[in-house]
């Protein structure tokens, strides 16, 4: 039959000429979709001229239609994979065993990675805010719904000082200042160096870094929240990366979550690094609770809003293959021969 060569010729060449999966889903709906030229084909054959002849030509029509099915599947899948291999291959190696090669400065990794995501959320209308490393209790806890008695302080054990300030446990210290200086509707992202009284070990520093976002406008929900930490994290890591949400208590946030990614440095299997989980926390999360917008001035019969604390330092680690918290604070030169 021409009209079946045509058809196969037609497919055969455009099969070829597709080069990136939208290409390839356009060209399955085209030929395999309800109303594609396959399934149409199939549905009237036309131009038999007897029973055999017409069972003959469903036959190639099938075999078509399966080997069309599984050569696009295939190389949709081989795209895919060389996406992922590209995106690897942008990723600095890091290896702090190698001799120290370093004839120019670099910036810390922390530095390289808050101003990515600075930029990022900048691109979607958030400002960048400055806080200070010293703060009070009031900004530090209570303004955060957390009152002297909780027990939610002992989570976040800190570094006072003779005159009863304290070293900022999280860049969520400054969610009460920058609500009391814009008001809402407001988006912001705010940078931070945070202290912790911690026994220190390959995944915990007494001194890291976060990074707090807030936005707060008429009718925020959890699906908000949920699409601009997506597209940040898969920008960071140039490619789609797992996540999950967990229900998390954080008595600033109701509800509250987890944000977890799937850990980069053993692919999920479980490593030193994530706890043997295959998993690492990097994002709690949730909806600003009323009394937090209400310290902060701001008016909850017309406003909610979410927040979220992300870890840089932990975000740094899975990005660029860093093994041990140690390495960032070091100020080992082989850490920033890593980064020239
Ligand atoms: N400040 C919290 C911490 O360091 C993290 C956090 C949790 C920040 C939930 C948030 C949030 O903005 O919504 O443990």
């Amino acid at each position: 039959m021409d009209w079946l060569e045509e058809l196969k010729a037609a497919f055969a060449q455009e099969f070829a000429q597709a080069a990136d999966g939208a290409a390839l889903e356009q060209l399955r709906v085209k030929y395999l979709g309800k109303n594609g030229r396959i399934t149409k084909a199939l549905a009237e054959p036309g131009g038999a001229a007897s029973a055999e002849a017409l069972l003959e030509i469903r036959k190639e029509l099938n075999t078509l239609k399966k080997a069309a099915g599984a050569e696009i599947s295939v190389k949709a899948e081989q795209l895919r994979q060389s996406a992922i291999d590209a995106a690897e291959l942008q990723t600095p190696r890091y290896d702090t065993s190698l001799p120290l090669r370093l004839e120019k400065g670099s910036y810390a990794p922390i530095t390289l990675i808050q101003r990515e995501v600075e930029a990022i959320f900048e691109s979607m209308g958030f400002t960048v805010e400055d806080y200070a490393e010293v703060t009070d209790e009031y900004n530090c806890f209570e303004a955060l719904n957390i009152p002297p008695y909780h027990p939610a302080r002992d989570m976040q054990d800190t570094f006072y000082l003779e005159n009863g300030q304290v070293l900022k446990t999280h860049t969520s210290a400054a969610q009460n200042t920058i609500m009391r200086k814009y008001g809402a509707p407001l988006r912001a992202v705010f940078p931070g160096r945070c202290f912790r009284n911690e026994a220190i070990d390959a995944n915990h520093d007494n001194t890291f870094f976060q990074m707090e976002g807030m936005m707060i406008d008429r009718d925020i929900s959890i699906s908000n929240l949920i699409y601009f930490m997506k597209i940040m994290l898969s920008e960071v890591f140039g490619r789609p990366v797992k996540v999950r949400l967990r229900p998390g208590f954080f008595p600033f946030v109701e509800p509250g979550f987890e944000l977890d990614i799937n850990c980069l440095i053993c692919g999920g299997e479980g490593c030193p690094s994530c706890g043997h989980s295959g998993w690492l926390e990097l994002c709690p999360c949730g909806m600003i609770h009323p009394n937090v917008l209400r310290h902060g001035g701001i008016d909850t019969e017309q406003y909610t809003g979410f927040a979220f604390g992300l870890g840089l330092t932990r975000l740094a680690m899975m990005k660029y293959g860093i093994k041990d918290i140690r390495d960032l604070n070091s100020g080992s030169l082989k850490v920033l021969a890593q980064f020239v």
